[in-house]
């Protein structure tokens, strides 16, 4: 028969293998905080011999995480890491806490949102958050569990926004004090962490499609609720906030628009980041055009840093070679595993380049 085990894990506590509680609990709210997927989450024998008030701390940390409980993580997603704890802690002969059924059948008998009006960009939408290293604190992104909703691609976070992310922390005084543009800022990882922990002079993020632009207002407003708004006349930039190191703007910008006159209207960037950007060749005549523009705007002193997830060899060579074609120079950096910023780095399939002219 299960025995109900209420002693109390002290902070300094162990697990089989040796690690503090503490600190594997925290790897694993950290983890559940930006929806890693459940089959991918390292658990890191935090399970084994889960005291029941070790079990009332995981549930704190995740599923009654107060940032989760004010703005909440898909419902599935938390239904399915909690159906993954009953299980294996069962496997192992470990009563779970009396909380975790409670919170379980509750998800399970939520209703779904079928009363959003159909038009409602947000349907699917919910909030993944993504802890910031050195206790930099956290950004909270609402986005989209699948990789296409509402016809875009842009209202998840992709790995490369990731990787993106990592490279940054390893290059920071690339990035600090700089202006910088983002193109396809989808919901804005990338934009969002660069505003938050390098201070840039200038960051503004860019987008095309108006679903994807509004979530990324919304996640902005979020992200610097103390922000001052700051009047602009560029009729394209929808939003510009001052956070009192960084103006922070969100603009929509078409690559396939782009005429001089609108671009005349953009800040002279430094820098420009991408994520994800190259995966439909239709659009890199018009991609190309973009970053002729803005490297012209600014003599060819800019530098642009483009992280790729390369799912055909043949669709990014053909951009590489558009770019060295149009005299950009290319130097493919390495990928950093992740140390400043969660992210799946055993995905191979990711590459960095850092694209300049002179
Ligand atoms: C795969 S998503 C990447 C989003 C984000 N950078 C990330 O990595 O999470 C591609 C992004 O490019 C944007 N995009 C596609 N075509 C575009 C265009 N013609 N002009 C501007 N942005 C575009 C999409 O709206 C989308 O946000």
């Amino acid at each position: 028969m299960k025995t109900k085990d209420h002693s109390v894990a002290s902070s300094s506590s162990s697990s089989s293998q040796g690690a503090p509680v503490d600190t594997q609990l925290r790897a694993v709210a950290k983890q559940f905080l930006c929806c890693t997927p459940v089959r991918t989450i390292q658990w890191n024998e935090l399970l084994e011999g889960l005291t029941w008030e070790a079990q009332e701390r995981l549930l704190d940390a995740t599923v009654d995480h107060p940032l989760v409980l004010r703005y909440p993580l898909s419902i599935e997603y938390q239904v399915a890491f909690l159906k993954r704890l009953l299980t294996d802690l069962a496997a192992m002969n470990v009563e779970p806490h009396d909380r975790m059924y409670e919170r379980y059948c509750a998800m399970m008998q939520a209703p779904p949102p079928t009363d959003l009006p159909l038009d409602d960009p947000s349907i699917g939408l919910s909030y993944k958050h993504y802890e910031l290293p050195q206790g930099q604190g956290v950004i909270s992104l609402k986005e989209s569990g699948a990789f296409v909703s509402d016809g875009t691609t842009g209202l998840c976070s992709w790995q490369a926004a990731k990787a993106l992310c990592e490279h940054i922390s390893n290059n920071r005084d690339d990035f600090q004090g700089r202006n910088i543009l983002e193109l396809g800022s989808g919901v804005g990882l990338a934009g969002i962490y660069l505003a938050k922990c390098f201070e840039p002079s200038i960051i503004v993020m860019s987008d095309c499609h108006s679903s994807v632009l509004g979530a990324l207002r919304d996640n902005v407003q979020l992200n610097f609720p103390n922000a001052a708004t700051v009047d602009c006349d560029n009729p394209l930039v929808s939003l510009l906030l001052d956070s009192g190191n960084t103006l922070i703007g969100v603009m929509e910008l078409d690559w396939q628009c782009v005429s001089a006159s609108n671009l005349s209207q953009l800040i002279e960037p430094d820098v420009i980041v991408a994520a994800d950007i190259v995966y439909d060749h239709t659009l890199f005549p018009a991609l190309l055009t973009t970053l002729n523009y803005i490297f012209c705007l600014s003599n060819n002193r800019c530098k642009f840093v483009l992280a790729c997830t390369e799912r055909n060899q043949d669709t990014l060579s053909e951009f590489l070679q558009l770019l060295i074609t149009a005299k950009f120079r290319i130097n493919e950096e390495s990928i950093s595993p992740s140390r400043h910023f969660h992210w799946d780095s055993s995905a191979s399939n990711i590459r960095i380049f850092t694209i300049s002219r002179s």
